[in-house]
Parts: C-alpha cells; structure tokens; sequence
C-alpha cells in the first residue's frame, strides 16, 4: 500500500452564537462554519510505527513551533482511533504540511485530524468493501474536537450543540477573504472562560443561541454587502480582552473598506470580507503596510471538506 495524502480546509466563523456552559464543560453553540482555501495536508504513509511529523508549507509564514509531534497531536489520536476501530496496528507515518495558522483560531488542528482519519482509512480499510463508514468516520471525528466534523464536510455549515452537529446551509457563490495572522496563538479553552467571566461581571445571561436569519438570507442570495453587515462572533470581545491589539487590526481592516471585520473562532487570526478578488488583493496589500498582523493572506470560500488528492 503506497501513501495517501489528504488535504483539508481552515474555516471561519460566520456566526458563533455561544450559549451556557453545559456540565459537561462545553458551551451549547449556533456555529455558523464556512470552509476557506487555506488548507493543511496530510500524508500517511506505512511505517513500523506511529510517527508524525510537521513542516510549514512552502507557501505559507506559519510558526510550526507549538504543534506536538507525538501522539499528543489530534492527527495522531484521528489515526489511533481508525486502527482501533480496524483492529490494526497504527503502523502509519502522518507528515503534516501546515498552512492554517496554529492555535488561530481557524481549527488547523481539527484540519490535520480530519484529514488524518480519512488518510488513514484509506490506507486500512478495504476498498471494494470499507468497514468504516462515512457516518462512522463523522463519529469519530466529533470525539476527537467540536470542529473536526466540520472540516470533514467542508462548504457552509449549521453546526449545533458543541458544534458538532451539522446542517449543510444554502449558499450562493464564492467569497474573498483576508486573513491577518498574529504573533502567538490563543488558547481556546480560555477565551471560553473568558466570556463566561465578561458575561458575569457585566451581569449578563448567556443567550440561548439562534442562527441569525440576515446571515442565512446573505450567503443563500450571494449577498456580500449583507453577509459583512451579519458577521457575528460571540468570543470576540473575550478575544479582544485576552488580545487587546487585535482591536487595531480589526480597525485597519474596516478602515481600508473590509465589508466586515472579525475576530475568526476563538482568535487570534482576524477575519475581513472583501467585495472582490481585487478588492481582497488591495485589502490585503493594505493590511500588510500598516504592520497591523504577523502575515498577511488570501482565501476564498466555501471550499470542499477533507478530500484525496
Ligand atoms: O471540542 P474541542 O476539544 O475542540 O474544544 C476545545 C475547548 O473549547 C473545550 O475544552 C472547551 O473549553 C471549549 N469549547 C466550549 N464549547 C464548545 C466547544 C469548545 O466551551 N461548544
């Protein structure tokens, strides 16, 4: 058996409507994701063990630096959990070519592992008669993190719950977007944390989370003015109160005409919509004078989730 090779998107949040924190830990969420065309790669090839190993893709500035190279790293639980459920030996060399941001905010991690469980299915499971179905693989892809389902679906979708349960939603066309990266990643487990404590010191409930309808009509008719004006993110302001300065960057890019500007996730990678591709180009140009971001990139969306190459 040769080695397979995966590539899976980075997404923004549309709209991330975060509600109370459950006992279990996490918070009931609307998660509008949207699949952009920055994307990792992940190659599984046979090996005597388990091994992974990590590079920055030639075309992208991403610090690979924080991303574990053991069995710590999500990819390497992804290809734990298909031997498992095969009954093999993980017997599988994961090399993962990076160029979603990490800890960004744009759930490289949940990436990795998405393409990790298709990769090594692939290499595993029969062909002509695959024991591990899509459903299953989409099981195990919401026990490895709330947004690894997603990246295996990819395009724009409702996710509810923990964010793991999906609805495709309608939506017309292609969006340009700019990303501007930032020096250091932000946990996510605190800028949830964060938010409960804003919400309590402003004596605030936390909303019973609701898909925004101006959001839903947007992306159905195409409408870039309106998806820029429906943009929400409820982990913005603990983003900001975590990050301050990225409130300068999200100012720089409305300032050169973004037609909406946000915090993408949990932070810190910010997100702006542009009307156009030229208008993406200049924003981004843009973006990278005013010094405002660790880089600077392009992406458009909806892209295809988890896919062989
Ligand atoms: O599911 P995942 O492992 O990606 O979640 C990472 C962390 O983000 C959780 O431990 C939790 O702190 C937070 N989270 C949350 N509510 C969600 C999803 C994630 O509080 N719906």
């Amino acid at each position: 058996m040769t080695a397979v090779t995966v590539r899976a998107p980075a997404k923004v949040n549309l709209q991330l409507s975060v509600g109370p924190l459950r006992d279990d830990g996490y918070h009931d969420l609307v998660n509008v994701f949207h699949a952009v065309s920055l994307v990792d790669e992940v190659t599984a090839a046979p090996a005597e063990r388990l091994e992974v190993t990590v590079e920055a893709a030639a075309t992208a500035q991403v610090a690979i630096d924080g991303v574990p190279v053991g069995r710590d790293n999500l990819a390497a639980r992804a290809a734990l959990m298909v031997a498992g459920r095969l009954g093999v030996e993980p017997q599988v060399a994961l090399h993962i070519r990076k160029a979603i941001p990490v800890a960004g905010g744009m759930a490289g991690g949940s990436a990795d592992a998405a393409a990790a469980l298709v990769a090594c299915a692939r290499l595993w499971d029969d062909r002509e008669d695959p024991l591990l179905t899509r459903e299953d693989l989409v099981e195990l892809a919401a026990a490895l993190g709330s947004d690894v389902p997603f990246a295996l679906l990819g395009g724009t979708a409702v996710g509810v719950g923990r964010g793991e349960r999906l609805t495709p939603a309608l939506a017309r066309g292609t969006f340009h977007w700019v990303f501007a990266t930032a020096d250091g990643g932000l946990s996510t487990p605190a800028v949830y944390a964060e938010c409960d404590r804003l919400r309590e010191t402003r004596g605030e409930r936390a909303p019973r989370p609701q898909v925004s309808q101006a959001l839903m009509t947007a992306l159905a008719t195409g409408d870039v003015k309106g998806l820029g004006a429906a943009l929400d993110n409820d982990l913005q302001a603990a983003a900001l109160a975590l990050r301050p300065s990225l409130g300068r960057t999200l100012a720089a890019g409305r300032e050169y005409g973004a037609l909406g500007a946000l915090v993408s996730g949990s932070g810190p990678t910010c997100a702006f919509l542009a009307g156009s591709e030229t208008h993406a180009d200049e924003l981004a140009a843009a973006l990278d004078g005013a010094g405002v971001a660790r880089s600077v990139v392009r992406a458009h969306g909806p892209v295809p989730g988890a896919t062989v190459l």
